[in-house]
């Protein structure tokens, strides 16, 4: 039987007055790729970031390979774990974002060599063995010293996800990775994330590709204000629709 890599309950998360999350649940298998999808300010990116401590949560339990993420819970008693214990276990998850976040002043390599050095202390030739490795996995193995600003925006966010992967998570969480670029530069990282997938990397991945995600997913989350409305097989999801709000959201996606 798969293993369940990432466990979401009951997950609840306020902004003031304003609940965003309300009590989510989510399992996740490993090896699954899914797909979350819905409508802007629906809770997507919270969600991603409640998992990886990003975001503070008021309510519920994330495990992540077992693990109680970010608060020991004990009865009704929450209380947040130390900071050094946050960011062991916000390394157990990659993200990569829409923003790419490179630092413009250090090389393509050095990018991705850095949360090697800092995080994983590994040795300078080592982490750069690594980088090569997978700037090399995502087609960039010829741009290796070259600085963000001489890569196009699809090569840069090929860099962001090396770096991300190069820390061996447990789970990659993908946020909209293609939505700042050029159409034309959306199809190499699609590429690249579908590599992941058939290496079986298990990922969360929010996205607009709406063909992507049919293609590429093993199931579907369609999240509508702050929770999760219908959720499947993208084969039947798509086709056949049982919520309504999901007919009508596929309707104004890219999807048809
Ligand atoms: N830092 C913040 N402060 C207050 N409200 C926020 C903040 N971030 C997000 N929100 C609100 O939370 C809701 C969900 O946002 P978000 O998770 O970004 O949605 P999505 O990624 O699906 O577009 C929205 O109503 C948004 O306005
Ligand atoms: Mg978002």
């Amino acid at each position: 039987m798969a293993k369940t890599i990432l466990e979401i309950n009951g997950l609840r998360k306020t902004y003031g007055q304003n609940e965003v999350l309300k009590s989510v649940d989510c399992s996740v298998e490993e090896g699954e790729v899914i797909s979350i999808i819905g409508s802007s300010g629906s809770g997507k990116t919270t969600m991603l970031r409640c998992v990886n401590m990003l975001e503070e949560f008021q309510g519920g339990t994330i495990r992540l390979d077992g693990e109680e993420i970010g608060y020991h819970v004990e009865g009704s008693t929450r209380r947040r774990k130390s900071e050094k214990e946050i960011a062991r276990q916000r390394a157990l998850t990659g993200m990569a974002f829409q923003q790419f976040n490179l630092f413009p002043h250090m090389t393509a390599a050095e990018n991705v060599m850095l949360g090697l050095i800092k995080v994983k202390k590994m040795k300078k030739p080592e982490a750069r063995a690594i980088a090569e490795k997978w700037l090399d996995r995502v087609g960039l193995g010829a741009r290796t010293n070259h600085f963000p600003g001489q890569l196009s925006g699809g090569q840069q966010q090929r860099v962001a996800i090396a770096r991300a992967i190069a820390m061996s998570p447990r789970l990659m969480l993908f946020d909209e990775v293609t939505s700042a670029l050029d159409p034309e530069l959306v199809g190499e990282v699609l590429q690249v994330i579908k590599g992941l997938a058939a290496d079986g990397m298990t990922m969360l991945l929010v996205t607009h590709e709406m063909r992507f995600a049919y293609e590429v997913s093993s199931r579907v989350i369609f999240m509508n204000q702050g929770v999760i409305c219908e959720e499947g097989d993208p084969k039947e999801m798509f086709v056949k629709p049982k919520t309504e709000r999901l007919a009508e959201f596929l309707k104004t996606s890219s999807f048809n």
